[in-house]
């Protein structure tokens, strides 16, 4: 099977594979990067129905011995409790040093996972295998890692990149719609911040997976080179996730983060002519209509307000939003708290 090899020059350096039917090679591939070593392998009780029992066959029969350890498929497992458990784990089956942890999952493993290789032994070397199209497109490239605390999400964690990333395009086939579609969101968002090209591409419904994957990493690999403790240009990637993650939090999470971020997407173009930016609002609106997503907001420029207040992106009294210029081109803008609270009353009322 063919695949795309995508390289990240990293504080650790790495390759993304990207293919379809990739997966039964995953031995190979590893190889060469850990060596002959036992395996921690993180997975959640979705994935593990679906594909459990093919990863095992596939790293056992390249000789790797692997020990599994499954959590309850969604948000709520990214938490405190299941990090120690699973470190706990590692150190049970006596992982050492030179073994790894694999992450086989969608975001909330390969954050955990990449997390807990962090952590075990001061550090060993993991794997990132998304299942998830955001994941593929987001979480498994750039080292980010992380957990959920009660007082908010992903405030524990730590940059550390992988050893590598390999994406089997096929794996998506068994995504739910709504849960592709939210990684429809975060693609949509790179060809806003910075291709023109792939935004285009994309009114094609459905795009073409593997190539597009393979464009989205890029240009996220392209950020990470040049910001990867996210001091500057990073901030980019949240273009429509200040205003996502207000309307996360409000609704209780009822509102998924995909589509949550496309309407934080649209408030963001809503506000770019109020900064003296082009309006592509209608149009994007179109394209994110296109994948079927739900535009309204169902709160106030007041609710959103105090929601944003609380977002770790603020700094003192100054936050900063991702505005579109053009289709492809965004900048990050910041803000005195204020300012942005009299364009949201403009964009909502
Ligand atoms: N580290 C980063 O840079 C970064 C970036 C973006 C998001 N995130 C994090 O990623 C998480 C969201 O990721 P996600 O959307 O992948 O969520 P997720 O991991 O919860 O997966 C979503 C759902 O899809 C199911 N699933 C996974 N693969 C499947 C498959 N192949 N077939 C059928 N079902 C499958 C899962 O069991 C789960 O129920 C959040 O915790 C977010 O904070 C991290």
């Amino acid at each position: 099977m063919s695949y795309n090899t995508i390289h990240v020059e990293a504080s650790r350096s790495y390759d993304i594979l990207i293919g379809r039917n990739i997966l039964p090679r995953i031995g190979e591939f590893i190889r060469p990067l850990v060596g002959e070593c036992r395996i921690g392998l993180l997975t959640d009780s979705t994935v593990d129905t679906l594909y459990g029992e093919k990863i095992i066959e596939y790293l056992s029969d390249a000789g790797y011995n692997v020990c599994k350890f499954v959590v309850p498929a969604g948000e709520a497992s990214k938490c405190a409790e299941n990090l120690l458990d699973f470190l706990n784990f590692l150190a049970e089956c006596k992982l050492t040093r030179s073994d790894a942890v694999v992450a086989f999952g969608g975001g909330v493993v390969g954050d955990m996972a990449g997390l807990s290789a962090a952590l075990f032994l001061r550090g060993v070397k993991y794997i990132q295998i998304p299942t998830t199209l955001l994941s593929a497109v987001d979480s498994s490239v750039g080292g980010k890692t992380a957990i959920d605390i009660p007082a908010g999400k992903n405030l524990v964690g730590a940059f550390y990149q992988p050893s590598l990333v390999c994406c089997d395009t096929v794996l998506m086939d068994t995504l739910t719609p709504e849960i592709y579609r939210d990684g429809c969101a975060e693609v949509i968002k790179y060809g806003v911040i910075l291709d023109k090209n792939l935004y285009d591409t994309l009114q094609n419904v459905p795009f073409d997976r593997e190539s597009v994957v393979a464009r989205c990493v890029e240009i996220k690999r392209d950020v990470v080179q040049q910001d990867e403790f996210d001091n500057g240009v990073r901030g980019l990637l949240n273009f429509g996730h200040t205003f996502g993650h207000a309307i996360e939090k409000l609704s209780n999470f009822g509102v998924s983060h995909g589509a949550a971020v496309a309407k934080g997407m649209l408030i963001a173009a809503k506000m770019a002519p109020l900064c003296g930016f082009c309006n592509v609002a209608l149009e994007l609106a179109a394209l994110l209509e296109k994948y079927g997503f739900d535009l309204s907001c169902n709160y106030s420029a007041d609710e959103l307000y105090d929601a944003i207040l609380s977002d770790k992106k603020r700094r003192g009294g100054e936050i900063s939003v991702v505005l579109p210029r053009a289709i492809g081109d965004c900048i990050l803008v910041t803000l005195p708290v204020e300012e942005l609270y009299d364009k949201l009353k403009k964009v909502i009322g």
